[in-house]
């Protein structure tokens, strides 16, 4: 099959699942490092790690260093945190009431708007004029209390979660506070993660546990421009998380948004290697210091783990298969692969868009 076949635009009754080659071509990384992760819009934090002047936290989107920090202003802003000077590093970890930002290579100091404010040992350089100096500025939006940053984004942010709406009415999460994070590095393309998260399909076989909390029968899923829903009415009365709905939203290119009452999981798909990434899981939830609750989120992240621990199992055997070069692509199930069917599709447009043939 050339290129241009296994990129074409499919039919969701018709469809076959992403050749196997885009999880095992290393030259694909670099296309979607420029073409998808570069030009999107990546979640970095809850606003609760940024509520004060001097707030900072760092991160990597498509591999370039970034910072995002709230001004004396209030205003929160990105920048490349990469000096000025010669690339030393501006932040190296997450921190609070920082009152300016100081290279940790030879002590250049930026105020928190990213003007360079002093240059140490500078005053015999001829024109060297520090006001011409200032950290690159990235795009940083916020959405309903989450922090996001874009490199080189092609749409704003709210159109990101046009339509999101439908579901989540005036829902905000301004309020919840970050509890913790936990990194699970897991042996496969990023997009095998990707495509597992995408349907439910695969619950009642590898998660028997969490089938019991859901009612799979009743699980719908939804696509909309630049998103899908997955939801099922929680089944059995007295589980842990209490009655409600679990909401499991997936953003392209590379964000969940698992959203339970009082609880939000998020979790970002880093690619590591084109046989390789890390999923980032933040929890979130309302201020409560209860003994109750605490055993309740105690509860929640130990669940959470067994599912990904069940998830990256699976996830490393099918990359492990995808590739022994003699997996051709089978036929998606409309009813219940419908959202892995709209991310594929989205995938080969970007492809196409980026000229892989
Ligand atoms: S690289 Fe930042 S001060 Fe030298
Ligand atoms: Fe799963």
């Amino acid at each position: 099959m050339t290129g241009s076949v296994d990129l074409a635009a499919q039919q969701l009754a018709a469809s076959t699942a992403l050749a196997a080659r885009f999880y095992s071509d290393t030259s694909l990384i670099t296309v979607e490092r420029e073409h998808i992760f570069a030009r999107n819009w990546q979640l970095i934090a809850g606003i609760s790690q940024l509520s004060g002047a001097g707030d900072h936290v760092v991160a990597d989107i498509a591999d370039v260093p970034i910072l995002i920090v709230r001004g004396n202003d209030d205003r929160l802003r990105g920048f490349i945190n990469v000096c000025k000077h010669r690339a030393g590093p501006i932040a190296t970890c997450d921190g609070r009431a920082a009152k300016a930002l100081r290279c940790r290579y030879h002590g250049w100091t930026y105020g928190l708007d990213g003007a360079l404010k002093a240059a140490t040992e500078m005053q015999d350089t001829s024109d060297f004029d520090i006001h011409s100096i200032h950290l690159a500025p990235i795009a940083v939006d916020t959405w309903r209390g989450l922090v996001f940053a874009a490199l080189d984004p092609q749409m704003p942010l709210a159109e990101l979660f046009a339509g999101t709406e439908k579901h989540l009415g005036n829902r905000d999460f301004s309020h919840y506070e970050f509890e913790r994070k936990v990194s699970y590095p897991v042996p496969c393309n990023w997009k095998v993660y990707a495509d597992n998260y995408l349907e439910g399909y695969h619950v009642p076989h590898v998660h028997p546990e969490l089938n019991k909390l859901l009612d799979y029968r009743n699980y719908v899923t939804e696509t909309d421009r630049w998103h899908s829903l997955q939801y099922s009415p929680m089944e059995s009365a007295g589980n842990f998380y209490g009655d409600g709905i679990a909401l499991y939203f997936y953003l392209w290119p590379n964000l969940m948004l698992n959203i339970l009452p009082d609880r939000l999981q998020t979790n970002r798909i880093i690619p590591i290697a084109v046989d390789r990434c890390r999923v980032d899981f933040d929890f979130y939830y309302p201020p409560d210091a209860t003994a109750e609750a605490i055993k309740l989120r105690a509860q929640d992240q130990r669940f959470s783990d067994d599912v990904q621990a069940e998830d990256a199992d699976i996830c490393e055997r099918v990359q492990r298969a995808l590739t022994c070069g003699r997996y051709q692509p089978g036929r998606l199930n409309p009813k219940r692969e419908n959202a892995l069917f709209h991310f594929q599709e989205q995938l080969r447009s970007a492809y196409r868009e980026a000229g892989v043939s």
